[in-house]
């Protein structure tokens, strides 16, 4: 079961950053366009190579559902389901997007070919290092039970500068996920640590 402490708390957190933005990649905590696409374009490798394939992917923490405009750049043959924990958020995404499905929640109850979540494992406010990383694995394990042909996250790395961490932030272990992953979910994990930022992603594939 998720930590309902930490649900309640993102909610407040992004419900809080929606009222003082509004509109734009600050309400999601991304610094610009660019810093929420260079993390889209990694989450999104998961996604089929055939840009005329079919498949159903639900983005969890979808803020206000950006990605399904930048999905949408690809492809076109594809239903998408955003989920979020604050339910102005995801007041706000259905009002804003024209297409997809927006729920409110944090429990994935259908399966859908592929689950890809961004930024949702960065604030842990004054949680211990020890529940976030539990939270982190429950909430994988979740992915893992919905998706049928693979699942995607990331999380801001342990490798970052030490003088520009912040205490309310969490760097998780690349290597430690990557084992957890390939003992736990699948022979195919890829982790993409490569892209110029204080960011990881790791793309579990269950289906080659
Ligand atoms: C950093 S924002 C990213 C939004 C979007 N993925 C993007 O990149 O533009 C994280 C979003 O995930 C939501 N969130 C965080 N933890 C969640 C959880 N466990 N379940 C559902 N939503 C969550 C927050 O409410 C917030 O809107």
């Amino acid at each position: 079961m998720i930590d309902e402490r930490i649900i309640r708390q993102a909610d407040m957190y992004f419900t809080e950053k929606l009222q003082e933005y509004h509109t734009g990649p600050q309400v999601s905590d991304w610094n610009s366009v660019e810093a929420q696409e260079v993390r889209f374009q990694q989450i999104c490798k998961i996604l089929p190579e055939d840009c005329n394939s079919k498949f159903s992917v639900c983005d969890y923490g979808c803020g206000l559902g950006d990605l399904y405009a930048y999905i949408g750049r690809s492809y076109s043959n594809f239903a998408y389901v955003g989920m979020d924990a604050s339910e102005q958020v995801i007041a706000s995404a259905k009002r804003k997007v024209d297409g997809g499905v927006f729920l409110h929640g944090h429990n994935i109850e259908d399966k859908h070919d592929y689950i890809v979540s961004s930024g949702i494992f960065n604030i842990k406010s004054d949680v211990s290092d020890e529940d976030w990383r539990k939270y982190i694995v429950e909430t994988i394990h979740m992915f893992n039970q919905v998706a049928v042909k693979g699942f995607a996250f990331n999380c801001l790395t342990k490798y970052s500068d030490v003088e520009y961490m912040k205490d309310y932030l969490y760097y998780a272990d690349p290597l430690y996920l990557f084992d957890y992953c390939k003992k736990n979910f699948s022979k195919n994990v890829a982790l993409l640590h490569d892209y110029g930022i204080y960011d990881f992603t790791i793309l579990v594939r269950k289906e080659l």
